[in-house]
């Protein structure tokens, strides 16, 4: 298995492209299930989600190619409408089959994707929409098996909570559904608004894109016309390196980047005392003169992403006072706060909420990631630390960051990936 070792205290410069977004990319992968025509998708991160998804799409019977960031999908000759567990749990994202799936074939079978280490995640509001679409849904030996013989009907869905791919499952089913599909409640993720804007590009009138109550006039069956995606900037990454600029008090400039996503980011990062200089697709981050502690409190877009909330924590500990951070979205997604202490921080748990304590003296230590973005907070830490960091398990990384070591190391990091 493979660890990263850092040597912590260099200060950083320079400029690092960012990649496409893997949390967009998922359901656009997902939604070539619709098309009637093969799919090319560029900006594609070359991330282990993104080849378990396409690895998902040939199991059930579509070909693929995927050359630099390009990838072209004819999922037109799925055969097959079982997601198998051994796929399926390796990623929750696979879920994002079900609702394209239903709606082309009137049956399918997905793996439930089960708990994961940031809490249970159920899919029941996935389930309760699509039953609200008119599918019979039976749990049966760990699968979701889902019926809709005369094709999925538009219907009137009220999301309990607001959630992201619940919301884009639905988008997708609706898109084949008869008549209007009203979403309320709805997720406005960037990536959400992405995948709105490729279905209505390829016919299908969608309203309220980007708004949390959206109207989708289905097909009523007919496959849809996508031909060609640019999957957009990945903002969780262009956060990380922000972190990353921030915690070594240095200057970066990301490239390829959609400022307009990173709002919440960007307000945190000056709130803490940090400048930018912000142009078209570029930006950079200055040193603060003295680093402020910061509130935080998780939300759905555009409110304070949870997946910066661990990488924003490892940056607290060099404020210069105690910072708060609260989790709102997910119930165990705090399993950073031990590794981070056992680096010497100091910092105390009281149910959803992390106290922060800053000017901490980080030391380097064995560490061990936990989940995808957890490890990213430990890589962190780790450049500031005295010493050697190593941090173990970073399979977790491997799924949504982009040669992270590469990246780290061109900007003057030292990092290297070894093998246990
Ligand atoms: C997506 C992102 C993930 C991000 C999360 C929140 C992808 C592939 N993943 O995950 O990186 O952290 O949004 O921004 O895009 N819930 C239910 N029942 C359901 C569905 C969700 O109770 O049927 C709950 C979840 O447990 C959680 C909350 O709703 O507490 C939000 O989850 P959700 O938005 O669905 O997260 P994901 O789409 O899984």
């Amino acid at each position: 298995m493979d660890y990263l070792e850092i040597q912590g205290g260099n200060r950083l410069h320079g400029t690092v492209t960012i990649d496409g977004a893997k949390n967009a990319a998922l359901p656009l992968i997902a939604a070539t299930i619709l098309a009637q025509t093969p799919v090319t998708i560029d900006n594609l991160p070359r991330v282990n989600d993104i080849f378990t998804m396409l690895r998902l799409l040939e199991n059930l019977g579509s070909t693929y190619t995927f050359e630099g960031n390009s990838a072209t999908i004819d999922a037109t000759t799925i055969d097959n409408t079982t997601a198998i567990y051994d796929i399926v749990r390796k990623m929750r994202a696979s879920i994002l089959t079900l609702g394209p799936l239903l709606a082309r074939f009137g049956i399918c079978k997905v793996s439930l994707p089960g708990g994961c280490a940031i809490g249970q995640r159920p899919i029941d509001l996935h389930l309760k929409a699509l039953e609200m679409m008119g599918a019979e849904i039976e749990i049966k030996e760990g699968y979701v098996i889902a019926t809709a013989p005369d094709g999925l009907k538009g219907a009137t869905i009220v999301f309990d909570k607001i959630t992201v791919t619940g919301t884009e499952n639905i988008v997708m089913a609706a898109a084949l559904a008869e008549g209007k599909t009203h979403i309320i409640n709805a997720a406005k993720e960037p990536e959400v608004v992405q995948l709105c804007e490729i279905i209505r590009d390829a016919g299908i009138k969608i309203e309220g894109i980007g708004s949390d109550e959206l109207v989708i006039h289905g097909s009523g069956g007919e496959l849809i016309d996508i031909r060609h995606i640019t999957v957009i900037p990945d903002r969780i990454e262009a956060g990380t390196y922000l972190c990353a600029g921030a915690i070594t008090n240095s200057s970066i400039t990301l490239e390829k980047v959609n400022h307009a996503h990173l709002v919440s980011i960007i307000l945190k990062l000056q709130e803490m005392g940090y400048d930018f200089e912000i142009e078209k697709e570029r930006i950079t981050i200055k040193p603060a003169s003295r680093i402020k502690p910061v509130r935080i409190s998780t939300s759905e877009y555009p409110g304070f992403p949870t997946d910066m909330q661990a990488q924003f924590m490892a940056l607290a500990l060099i404020a210069e006072g105690t910072s708060t951070i609260e989790e709102r979205l997910f119930e165990n997604r705090f399993m950073h706060v031990s590794e981070l202490n056992r680096m010497g921080a100091k910092i105390t748990l009281n149910n959803h909420i992390a106290t922060v304590e800053g000017n901490a003296e980080l030391y380097g230590a064995d560490v061990m990631a936990t989940d995808l973005r957890a490890s990213s907070a430990l890589v962190l830490a780790g450049l500031i630390a005295k010493g050697t960091t190593r941090v173990h398990r970073i399979y977790h990384l491997d799924r949504g960051y982009v040669k992270l070591e590469k990246k780290l190391q061109k900007l003057g990091a030292k990092i290297e990936r070894l093998k246990e």
